[in-house]
């Protein structure tokens, strides 16, 4: 990859490539992310650049976010975040899907684009389709004074560094960071109380070290990636916040590995894929200790009795997990509203073993652009 101007200094760091140094990156990522935005007094999270008054979060009736790629993902994730905090409607569509349909734009919407570069062709098409319509957006970028950064009303820098491999990583870890932190601000506009803000808060100045935690997981997660590549089509299982996860982990796999994969919510197995599930269908499975992991259990057990590998990511310590499956990668025990950015980066290192092995061109897949900035 040839670098020039600011990005000059910024090299592989002594890894093999780009992706590698910028998984590896993300305890750094992490904590840039959050700097000087915790808010230990009011338990709240500090986003200065918002340009919207308390009032006007207030009156916001609902939120919906847009994006390209793994930051349509991530804005899939930040709505579960969101929503599961500030308890209003929030929803994330395909910033071009969007654009496209003539979308209703109203006053009580708050709009939300996040976007790495800050260049994205359709991200900046569907913002400037809401502005001219009178939407209010809030930007969720990494690149500083990027088009996208210029022209929205108000918005939150990511800090995440440069990102050079195609397939992003940091960035759509340190956007979740982002949502994460909007979701505590608004949460605690509403309804959450100032004891569970406080937790949240400590959570939060964890996740550096529960970042590390998870990186430290990489030997193991390697040692999967054998049996992964065999496969010509793999699975990747979640409900509600773990789906968004499921589909990043699939996109991460097909993009650097050229392995197909599949996302699904667990729930819908039934309504078509498990048709497919089979001795040669390995399933990677994403098993948060919440309230729903009895009912993910139910669909461990109808993907085991077909036969298909099972390859579970958990942070419960359930002795049914460990019966079930195949393969095993304990997560580091942290909130809820965390659990996707570590499952996360269990994920990537995931994908990036696979296309190790499979020797591919793994800073630059074939067929894909860092940055599309043409329709
Ligand atoms: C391209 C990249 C993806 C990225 C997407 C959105 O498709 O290959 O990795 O997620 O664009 O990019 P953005 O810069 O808007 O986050």
């Amino acid at each position: 990859t040839q670098l020039s101007g600011a990005l000059a200094d910024y090299d592989k760091g002594g890894y093999a490539h780009y992706l590698h140094r910028e998984i590896r990156d993300q305890v750094e990522v992490v904590q840039r992310t959050l700097s000087g935005r915790l808010d230990l007094r009011f338990s709240t999270a500090h986003l200065g650049g918002l340009n919207l008054a308390p009032r006007d979060l207030l009156n916001t009736r609902r939120i919906k976010i847009l994006g390209c790629g793994s930051a349509y993902y991530a804005g899939m994730a930040g709505a579960h975040m969101i929503e599961g905090l500030a308890r209003l409607p929030v929803s994330a569509e395909p910033a071009a899907e969007f654009r496209y349909r003539n979308p209703v734009v109203e006053p009580e919407t708050l709009y939300i684009v996040a976007s790495q570069s800050g260049e994205t062709f359709d991200t900046l098409a569907a913002l400037r389709e809401i502005r001219r319509k009178g939407g209010f957006v809030l930007g969720i970028v990494n690149s500083v004074g990027s088009t996208i950064a210029r022209e929205v009303d108000g918005g939150i820098y990511m800090h995440a560094g440069p990102e050079v491999s195609v397939a992003s990583t940091k960035a759509y870890t340190s956007m979740l960071t982002v949502f994460s932190l909007l979701a505590l601000m608004l949460g605690r506009l509403r309804d959450v109380s100032p004891q569970r803000g406080s937790t949240l808060v400590a959570a939060l100045q964890e996740l550096p070290d529960k970042v590390g935690e998870t990186l430290a997981l990489e030997d193991s997660i390697a040692a999967i990636a054998p049996t992964l590549i065999k496969a010509h089509s793999a699975f990747f299982l979640g409900r509600t916040a773990s789906y968004p996860v499921a589909l990043e982990g699939a996109q991460k796999l097909k993009e650097i590995s050229y392995i197909h994969a599949e996302a699904y919510p667990a729930s819908e197995l039934k309504h078509g894929p498990l048709a497919l599930i089979s001795s040669t269908t390995p399933c990677i499975v994403l098993l948060p200790d919440d309230e729903l992991l009895t009912k993910s259990l139910t669909s461990l057990e109808e993907i085991r009795t077909r036969g298909a590998p099972i390859i579970s990511l958990t942070d419960s310590n359930h002795p049914r997990i460990h019966e079930l499956s195949d393969q095993l990668i304990t997560l580091p025990a942290v909130s809820t509203l965390l659990q996707p950015i570590v499952a996360g980066i269990a994920l990537q290192l995931l994908a990036y073993h696979c296309a190790l092995l499979l020797e591919r061109d793994i800073d630059q897949p074939r067929n894909l652009a860092k940055s599309v900035t043409v329709e």
